[in-house]
């Protein structure tokens, strides 16, 4: 088990279009990811962690972790070696065995002090959409796996993003969702003074993406509000009620590839 933590700064090439904002909107998302009543502390990171299942003695690797507290999470859960990848470079300071790298998750091959490393666990948490080029994100993760490793993947139900510019355009769901031009987009709980630009895709798009990665869909779950949660947040059993909330998938190699 490595005890000693460590942060890397490195000046990376900038991976999709989107990823830029980062540097600004770091802290707002912080911020809105540490409220009692937000969507990743009541319904993903549950779920994310129930998925993962017991991570002693594995070597995980976060691309695109935010701050680096899931992954020190999981390295006080008892994972042997905890990284951290994220472009922004907002850090906590990372408690003993865990290394938190600034970096590209476009291409994790070259990320500081990465090469020729093999991972359990590759988790991609609401991130994969930041990739320059998802397929070969994918490909590269996959190389790194370990020979039983997998990848935990989540994203945004796409459906939600439809809605949403369906109400600002005035225009249908399937219009919105079919849509393949980038669209400029606000979180207003993040910060709204930042705009992300955000390539649409369809279940298809991403089914399609992990078969050119050469992979297959172990488990997929779209986790919902547990009973008390919605009891005692109903504004955001609202939310998960109008947008659904987000998709995650276990990913592993496909034999032969
Ligand atoms: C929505 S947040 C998710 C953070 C964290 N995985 C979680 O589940 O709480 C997206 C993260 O991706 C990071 N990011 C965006 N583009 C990136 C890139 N090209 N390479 C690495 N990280 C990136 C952002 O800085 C941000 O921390």
């Amino acid at each position: 088990m490595v005890e000693e933590s460590s942060v890397t700064h490195a000046a990376g090439p900038v991976g999709g279009d989107s990823s830029h904002p980062w540097g600004t909107l770091a802290s707002g998302f912080e911020q809105a990811r540490a409220r009692e009543d937000s969507l990743d502390r009541l319904v993903e990171w549950p779920a994310q962690r129930a998925l993962l299942g017991d991570v002693t003695g594995l070597a995980i690797l976060d691309a695109g972790c935010g701050n680096g507290a899931k992954i020190a999470q999981l390295a006080n859960d008892g994972a042997s070696a905890s990284v951290g990848v994220d472009i922004s470079g907002n850090f906590i300071t990372p408690p003993p065995g865990v290394e938190l790298i600034e970096g590209d998750l476009s291409d994790l091959a070259v990320v500081p002090g990465l090469a020729g490393r093999r991972f359990d666990r590759i988790l991609f948490l609401q991130s994969f959409g930041y990739a320059a080029n998802g397929v070969r994100a994918l490909q590269t993760a996959r190389e790194m796996l370990t020979e039983d490793g997998f990848i935990l993947l989540t994203r945004t139900q796409p459906i939600r993003y439809a809605i949403e510019r369906a109400e600002e355009n005035g225009t249908s769901l399937g219009e919105e969702y079919f849509a393949t031009e980038p669209f400029a987009y606000r979180h207003q709980s993040w910060n709204d003074h930042v705009t992300l630009t955000k390539r649409p895709y369809t279940m298809s798009d991403l089914l399609n993406t992990f078969s050119a990665a050469g992979l297959w869909i172990e488990a997929a779950l779209e986790p919902q509000m547990p009973p008390e949660a919605a009891e005692r947040y109903p504004h955001k059993q609202a939310v998960m009620d109008k947008y659904l909330g987000i998709l995650m998938f276990r990913l592993r190699p496909l034999p032969g590839r």
